[in-house]
């Protein structure tokens, strides 16, 4: 068989067309095992840089490094063989100039074996997501609350509820497409804004906390497992697994206490005969 009939990877230019079609499905991942259960149900993975908080207990995203996403980046890309990967460059490793933010993301992407990388940022970013679409490089852009700017933005909260930001966002949003991103995530702005940017702009949009109304639908996976203590209003709990997890380990805390754990079956027998 070629190699080029094995390459069965969704493409960032497959995303693209996507555009006010089948809707996207996505997720984020940080490990090769949870990826490798997302692996046939979705179209895309992000190894967002939420795994600082979710994986590494940060209170932001901001300490995140590039060796940080490629050890994770690395992990997910081992553990799947379908959805298109996607890896964030992390605060501090692109803004200053495009030429530091095209060589974050070929390390990135030569260190991973990821498709794409996305970044946060609208009209500022705009001349950094065209210079690496140009120069080979996959861009999903992120738009509305943009958690790397936590110390300007100042809290977390939702965005573009007012006119005013509304229009900000409308231009980021119009910004990255045109730049050439092949998808733009929206995260945590009004409704109708959400619903707005994706009638107008050429470019799939990929909402959390965004509208029904967008191309695709992403959540960080640990928040909408139920393993998150707290999670943002945007997020629906598909499962309780924090509860369960905790549960088997109590059950087992107790067994091994008891003795009764592990049981015959699981004790490797002796091949030696006994000796009197
Ligand atoms: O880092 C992340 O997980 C993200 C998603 C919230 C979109 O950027």
């Amino acid at each position: 068989m070629s190699i080029q009939a094995e390459a069965r990877r969704v493409t960032a230019p497959e995303i693209r067309a996507r555009k006010g079609g089948e809707p996207i499905v996505s997720l984020t991942s940080y490990h090769a095992h949870t990826a490798q259960l997302l692996d046939r149900h979705v179209d895309v993975i992000l190894v967002g840089d939420s795994l600082g908080m979710v994986m590494h207990g940060l209170e932001t995203t901001v300490p995140v490094t590039v060796d940080m996403m490629i050890v994770h980046g690395r992990a997910v890309v081992r553990g799947t063989k379908q959805a298109l990967i996607v890896v964030d460059l992390p605060f501090g490793s692109y803004e200053a100039s495009p030429v530091e933010a095209f060589h974050t993301a070929a390390r990135i992407l030569k260190e991973t074996g990821a498709g794409a990388v996305k970044l946060e940022g609208g009209r500022r970013m705009a001349e950094t997501v065209r210079f690496l679409v140009d120069r080979g490089v996959p861009v999903m852009g992120h738009v509305g609350l943009t958690p790397q700017a936590i110390n300007t933005l100042g809290s977390f909260k939702a965005r573009g509820r007012d006119d005013a930001e509304a229009e900000e966002i409308l231009a980021d949003a119009h910004a990255v497409s045109e730049a050439g991103a092949f998808s733009i995530v929206l995260e945590a702005i009004a409704e109708p804004l959400a619903r707005r940017i994706t009638q107008e702009v050429a470019t799939p949009t990929i909402g959390i906390g965004g509208s029904p109304a967008c191309d695709g639908q992403i959540l960080v996976l640990e928040d909408m497992l139920g393993l998150a203590p707290r999670v943002p209003k945007f997020v629906k709990r598909y499962a309780e697994l924090g509860p369960a997890i905790e549960a088997a380990v109590s059950t087992y805390a107790q067994e091994v206490r008891a003795r009764t754990f592990p049981a015959a079956e699981h004790v490797y027998a002796s091949r030696v005969k006994k000796v009197s």
